[in-house]
């Protein structure tokens, strides 16, 4: 299988074939889900909730997206590396934002990075663009926003707040975004603006409308506990089986039945003959 690429993963919205998008943060599970066949993998800040157990990704580091986005970069043979750019890394400066974009791109073996807001973050995105770095915007429900929203709410909602986004999309494909998440937006709106750019809309809630999807791998896989907000659909219940042979190991650790004979090394063994004389002299 050839490594999707952006002009593989343009070429699909042009065919009208939907790309598959998950979250994922570390290696052997990002080998799994590139094994599986998915285009493209987003190391999201969303790790801050997931990986770390913070109640939003406010608090992630650029320290702590290299960590895990390396981690993934490695991993993947075909499908194409997102890497968000955590909060804080991009929106004081253009220049401060190039240059987390820029190391990202170099520790990570990204091949695009993400970053969230429309209209305000364009001088950024052009920025980076003209440096050879793809950029996925992101627009809709802004997680990193989330105070100023007062809460996870759907966005596009009334005329003003549709056309803010509509404009949002424009604005950023205008400033060279070759992709954007729409997240928690209106399925009609979804369907007006994949059909108004030439960018590759990916949505989280946001209808079947959009070119592609994308979700937190911890939510479709039942890993991440009792809420399961409307968009998600839960594709396996992982947690439950890891339960189930953590009870399990614990039972035979208690029991003495696991290691078994087949687990251990006993052709490696000295003679009984010599190991007595071990015993005896210490
Ligand atoms: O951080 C993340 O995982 C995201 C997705 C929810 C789109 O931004």
């Amino acid at each position: 299988m050839k490594k999707n690429n952006i002009l593989t993963l343009m070429d699909m919205k042009k065919r009208g074939e939907k790309i598959s998008q998950m979250t994922c943060y570390d290696y052997s599970t990002a080998r799994i889900f590139d094994e599986a066949g998915v285009n493209s993998i987003l190391v999201g800040d969303s790790l801050g909730m997931t990986m770390q157990g913070y109640e939003d990704t406010l608090p992630v580091t650029m320290d702590e997206m290299i960590v895990y986005g390396r981690s993934v970069g490695r991993a993947c043979k075909n499908a194409f590396v997102i890497v968000d750019m955590p909060f804080m890394s991009y929106q004081a400066s253009i220049e401060q934002a190039v240059m987390n974009a820029g190391r990202i791109m170099k520790e990570c073996s990204a091949n695009a990075v993400k970053l969230e807001g429309g209209k305000s973050v364009c001088g950024q995105i052009a920025a980076m663009t003209s440096c050879g770095i793809p950029v996925c915007a992101h627009i809709g429900m802004t997680p990193q926003s989330v105070n100023s929203f007062g809460g996870f709410k759907v966005q596009g909602k009334g005329e003003a707040d549709a056309r803010r986004v509509l404009e949002d999309a424009l604005a950023v494909e205008k400033a060279g975004a070759f992709m954007v998440v729409l997240e928690c937006v209106p399925p009609k709106l979804a369907a007006l603006i994949t059909k108004k750019t030439q960018m590759i809309t990916i949505g989280i809630g946001a209808s079947a409308a959009c070119d592609g999807q994308v979700l937190v791998y911890q939510d479709m896989m039942g890993m991440s506990g009792d809420f399961t907000p409307k968009f998600v659909k839960r594709f396996a219940d992982i947690g439950e089986q890891m339960k189930n042979a953590v009870k399990e190991y614990d039972r035979e650790v208690k029991e003495g039945n696991f290691p078994s004979e087949e687990n251990t090394y006993p052709k490696s063994d000295c003679s009984d003959e010599f190991l007595d004389k071990l015993d005896s002299m210490y």
